[in-house]
């Protein structure tokens, strides 16, 4: 994860490449502050040099910039997890139509994110829709992102994409059952 908060900016020459050599996932989500394009620039400079799994949330602030703006990343990206509506003003397209075009940039993994509805997968050879969990929701507040840990958490021990999206759904559920985005998330959790 390289976040550099809301009022902050990453300069490429500030990212430490022999620590982020280390990682096995690179996960990119987008800057919202001020200084947001510097960082982004940033962002598709990382991208070009890491050599292990991309994951990127688009987020709706990434996903109006459109295809054409994003492409240099989504190329490189393995895993691309945007919300439905974001993949529709990004594409253009409905989220499925959308997930296909994803596709055929070369990423590997498309997960569209339902809210209520759950998730919906595709690696261009699979299908998955999986249902949300029926739980008493207090606030969404950081659903995506917990999905989005839960998903990759997953993918990082080698589960198949059925089980991922499972992953990412049940984060999810347990992050707003609290009010804030870390409240209900577990601490040590064993799987
Ligand atoms: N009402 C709900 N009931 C059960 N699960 C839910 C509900 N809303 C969201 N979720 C879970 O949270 C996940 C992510 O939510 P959502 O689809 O709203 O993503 P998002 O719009 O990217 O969220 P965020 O606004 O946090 O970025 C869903 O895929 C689902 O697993
Ligand atoms: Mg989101």
């Amino acid at each position: 994860m390289v976040d550099p908060g809301v009022n902050d900016t990453i300069r490429f020459d500030e990212i430490d490449l022999d620590y982020v050599s280390k990682f096995r996932l690179l996960h990119l989500t987008s800057f919202i502050c001020k200084l947001g394009e510097e960082s982004f620039k940033s962002q598709k400079k990382l991208v070009k040099v890491f050599d292990g799994i991309v994951s990127f949330d688009p987020g709706a602030v990434y996903a109006e910039r459109g295809l054409d703006d994003l492409k240099d990343i989504i190329r490189e990206t393995t895993i691309f997890m945007p919300n439905a509506i974001e993949m529709e003003i990004l594409t253009g397209l409905s989220y499925k139509e959308g997930a296909n075009e994803i596709l055929n940039m070369g990423v590997e993994v498309v997960v569209v994110k339902l809210g209520e509805r759950g998730c919906y997968i595709t690696d261009g050879k699979i299908e998955l829709e999986i249902p949300a969990l029926k739980v008493d929701v207090v606030d969404t507040t950081g659903a995506g992102d917990a999905f989005n840990a839960g998903f990759l958490y997953g993918y990082l021990k080698g589960k198949d994409l059925e089980e991922c999206g499972k992953l990412g759904n049940y984060l999810a559920s347990l992050c707003i059952q609290k009010v804030g985005a870390r409240e209900g998330l577990p601490r040590g959790l064993k799987y």
